[in-house]
């Protein structure tokens, strides 16, 4: 039996990388899945059919069952029509993960306003244009799972000022829906996922790889913590019935590790009895609200994490670590 026997999908760019293994793991849990992908160059510029056929070919060889899709997210027709092919092909739409993704790295100074454009929409309005399509049906159906791929650049990567703006609107996305589709039963979450495509081959530790080794990260990644499929079992997991309780959640996934993120809470707060004075303010952050101030993590996020004391076996070659916050 399969976790996902009997449900429909949706998985957007899912003919390579990360919405690939996704869409693969949903078929061997049983899914029906729509496979999307307009089969664009890593800046968007392009498309070709051959992404989503090839991963449509791989399911049905393996018995199972799938549609392509070789829509834009961009836009609000195709991403509603996505939704709907489920809909008319198999009477409902049970998932929607939203994979599609392109990257147009600069410094913020950098930036043409084009290269912003390009990225907010793929990411973000590609995010919203699938989910507003899919909310009507999960809100009619009183049940729904949407998972959203966010990313760790959300967290301050300085040269994709885009990017990350993107990443951190699908998280913001991601909560205001999770608290919004509760009462249907439609759970709403994202994933910070990680892999060796041919997006990370892009960069720079990338080209660094490449120069030593003669080859490309994502052409050794397969079957390694690196592959991009490691991603797809947390995403079966949240998609399914047993994840009914888990909402609005943010987690990294990288190799064959897990976080779950904390939810932003206050650090620290000053009050006064009446509007604040700028110079008194002055002199009171340093020993208030000031102390100890970190740099946002940017993409450095979890890498400290590995050598961390706290890991705890759970048998069978697992661990589980726990933020010492938590249990202080
Ligand atoms: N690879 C990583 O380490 C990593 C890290 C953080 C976040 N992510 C995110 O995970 C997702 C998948 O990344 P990947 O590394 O597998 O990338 P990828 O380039 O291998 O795959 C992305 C797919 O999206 C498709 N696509 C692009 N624009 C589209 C559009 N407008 N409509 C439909 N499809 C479109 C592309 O054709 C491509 O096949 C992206 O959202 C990415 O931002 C990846």
């Amino acid at each position: 039996m399969g976790m996902l026997d009997g449900k429909t999908a949706l998985v957007t760019g899912a003919g390579r990388g990360i919405g690939r293994g996704i869409a693969l793991a949903f078929a061997r849990e049983g899914a029906k899945v729509v496979v999307n992908d307009l089969g664009t160059g890593i800046d968007g510029a392009g498309t070709t059919t051959g992404p989503a056929d090839d991963v449509v070919a791989e399911i049905r060889k393996a018995g199972g069952e799938a549609l392509a899709n070789y829509g834009s997210v961009v836009d609000f027709a195709q991403g509603t029509a996505m939704v709907e092919q489920a809909v008319s092909a198999w009477g409902r739409i049970d998932i929607v993960v939203n994979v599609a993704g392109n990257l147009r790295d600069r410094m913020l100074f950098n930036m043409s306003e084009d290269d912003w454009d390009a990225v907010i929409g793929v990411h973000l309005k590609g995010t919203f244009n699938t989910m507003r399509a899919a909310s009507v049906r999960m809100r009619e159906q009183r049940s729904g799972r949407i998972v959203n791929m966010s990313s760790v650049s959300a967290l301050g990567s300085p040269g994709q000022p885009n990017y990350a703006a993107a990443k951190a609107g699908i998280i913001g996305l991601t909560w205001s829906s999770a608290n919004a589709l509760a009462r249907y039963h439609v759970t709403c979450n994202a994933v910070m996922p990680s892999g060796a495509t041919r997006m990370v081959d892009t960069t720079p530790r990338a080209r660094e790889v490449y120069e030593k080794t003669g080859k490309w990260p994502s052409e050794v990644a397969v079957g390694t913590d690196r592959d991009p499929e490691n991603v797809a079992p947390l995403v079966v997991f949240l998609a399914s019935d047993a994840a009914a309780n888990v909402n609005g959640q943010v987690f990294h996934a990288r190799g064959y590790r897990y976080t779950l993120l904390e939810q932003p809470q206050a650090a620290r707060a000053i009050r006064a009895g009446a509007r604040w004075d700028p110079k008194d303010l002055a002199k009171i952050f340093p020993e208030t609200l000031g102390v100890g101030l970190d740099a946002p993590p940017g993409i450095g996020f979890g890498t400290a994490l590995e050598a961390a004391p706290e890991w705890k076996p759970l048998g069978g070659g697992r661990s589980l670590w726990i933020t010492p916050r938590e249990t202080s």
